[in-house]
């Protein structure tokens, strides 16, 4: 992933645990870099290492902090230079979900590597959906719902809900469901 991914996960760890937990994460998941630079690409096995060291340190388990990882990713992403590209992609949190693909298409203009998950929006009525996540990594349903609870705070959802129906492989493809309600 590119180094944006990284560098947000050491945004979110040291705020949460501290300058020194983060050196323990990042000996622990055998990271050399003193830096990520976010336009280049990593290996995925760095991502998925920070976080599974991140959860041994800090005893909080991965999917917990997938999910943090999510919501922090909206400030994060707003406050690092994208703030008019994420205005752009919608003025209330279903067209902003509609738009995903989309918004992700341009990032891949300026990241010429990205590998983007894609989703897809089958409305039910005027305040539920059902949200299809298809991905070419496996594990981060979890960071998917703390997305969707991002946006939610974003756009002022307070009562929004968001349930993980199932997750399948289709060759290379993971796939999940989410039931979303606001
Ligand atoms: C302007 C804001 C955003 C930027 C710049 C951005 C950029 C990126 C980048 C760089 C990656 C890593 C993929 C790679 O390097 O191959 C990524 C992955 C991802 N993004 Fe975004 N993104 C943004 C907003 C969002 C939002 C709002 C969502 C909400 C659902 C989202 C969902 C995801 C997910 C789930 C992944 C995981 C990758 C996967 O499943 O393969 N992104 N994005």
């Amino acid at each position: 992933m590119y180094g944006l991914v990284n560098h947000a996960i050491q945004g979110l760890l040291t705020k949460e645990f501290g300058e020194d937990k983060w050196a323990e994460i990042k000996e622990k998941a055998g990271v050399q870099e003193e830096i990520f630079v976010s336009m280049q690409q990593y290996d995925d096995s760095i991502t998925y290492n920070l976080v599974g060291a991140a959860s041994e340190v800090t005893k909080v388990d991965a999917a917990d902090l997938l999910e943090a990882f999510g919501r922090y990713w909206v400030l994060f992403t707003a406050e690092h230079g994208y703030a008019e590209m994420l205005d752009m992609a919608g003025g209330n949190f279903v067209e902003f979900v509609e738009n995903l693909n989309q918004l992700h298409i341009r990032v891949g203009g300026m990241m010429p590597g990205l590998v983007p998950p894609s989703f897809d929006v089958e409305r039910k009525g005027d305040k539920g959906m059902i949200l299809t996540y298809t991905s070419k990594r496996a594990g981060l349903a979890p960071m998917v719902i703390g997305l969707i609870k991002g946006l939610g705070e974003k756009f002022d959802e307070q009562d929004l809900t968001i349930e993980l129906l199932n997750t399948k492989q289709e060759e290379d493809n993971w796939i999940s469901e989410f039931d979303v309600n606001w």
